[in-house]
């Protein structure tokens, strides 16, 4: 497909001993949000790993705006155009929002328009511009997460698991937030939560013991539920 950011072909990754990603193939096409979803344990933050280069794929490819990513170092990735929030946010305690945010510019400094729309997003980042982020409440902490991910333009964010733990009225308000940082970035969406998932995804790959089960529009599979229950083991509570 011509029209994708980022493409893995028959990505293997092992973890010392353990072989984890078995061949994993799938194309994220540009614009919106595309959600990788799977049970525990089956190997999406491996995935996200492995296109940041954290992980090494041991064989295959992955190529990102046609460009061959996959021998390259995870600061060389990050330039190309790619932000990362891992799940466990990778923010900075005992740092301000301030200091958070400036690290997280290539240059130390702030665009101000960028900022500005930073700040519509997350209200709460100007408020606590200056308080260290230990402070920060759960759902805070993952605002700013992603705040320092938007903080420059990118073409592509990874993010993995960002609802974990945030309460549902927190968890409506991150929706808007993805929806509205998606009109000019791809997001690749890691997520258990399937109402979000579903609210956002265009696209959806669902990662099975380190392969892909299934690839394919996300209303399809937001339509199935016996497709949800085989894949993901979803109960119809959950799905709702
Ligand atoms: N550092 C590690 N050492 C050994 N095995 C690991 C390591 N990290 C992950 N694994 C294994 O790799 C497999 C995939 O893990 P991964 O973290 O990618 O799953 P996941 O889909 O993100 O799961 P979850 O939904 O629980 O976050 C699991 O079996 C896990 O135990
Ligand atoms: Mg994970």
């Amino acid at each position: 497909m011509s029209d994708a950011i980022l493409r893995l072909d028959d990505v293997h990754t092992d973890i010392a001993q353990y072989r984890i990603l078995h061949g994993v193939s799938f194309d994220v096409p540009a614009g919106g949000v595309h959600v990788l979803l799977g049970r525990n344990g089956a190997g999406k933050t491996t995935t996200l790993r492995t296109i940041m280069g954290l992980w090494r794929a041991r064989k295959g490819a992955i190529s990102f705006c046609h460009n061959d990513i996959t021998a390259l170092r995870t600061p060389d990735i990050a330039r190309l155009g790619i932000a990362y929030v891992p799940e466990n946010m990778g923010i900075f305690g005992g740092l301000t929002v301030e200091e958070n945010m400036r690290l997280a510019s290539t240059t130390g400094a702030f665009d101000d328009e960028r900022l500005a729309r930073v700040f519509a997003l997350f209200p709460a980042m100007e408020t606590f511009w200056d308080k260290q982020a230990y402070a920060l409440s759960g759902g805070q902490k993952q605002m700013l997460a992603i705040s320092r991910a938007i903080i420059e333009r990118r073409e592509l964010i990874l993010i993995d698991e960002p609802t974990k733990g945030l309460a549902p009225s927190i968890i409506n308000a991150m929706i808007d937030a993805f929806r509205e940082i998606a009109r000019d970035t791809t997001i690749l969406l890691v997520e258990q939560n399937f109402h979000f998932a579903r609210s956002l995804g265009r696209g959806a790959t669902v990662i099975d013991d380190g392969h892909v089960a299934w690839h394919g529009e996300m209303s399809e599979l937001a339509a199935d539920e016996a497709l949800q229950t085989r894949l993901l083991s979803l109960s119809m509570a959950e799905a709702s």
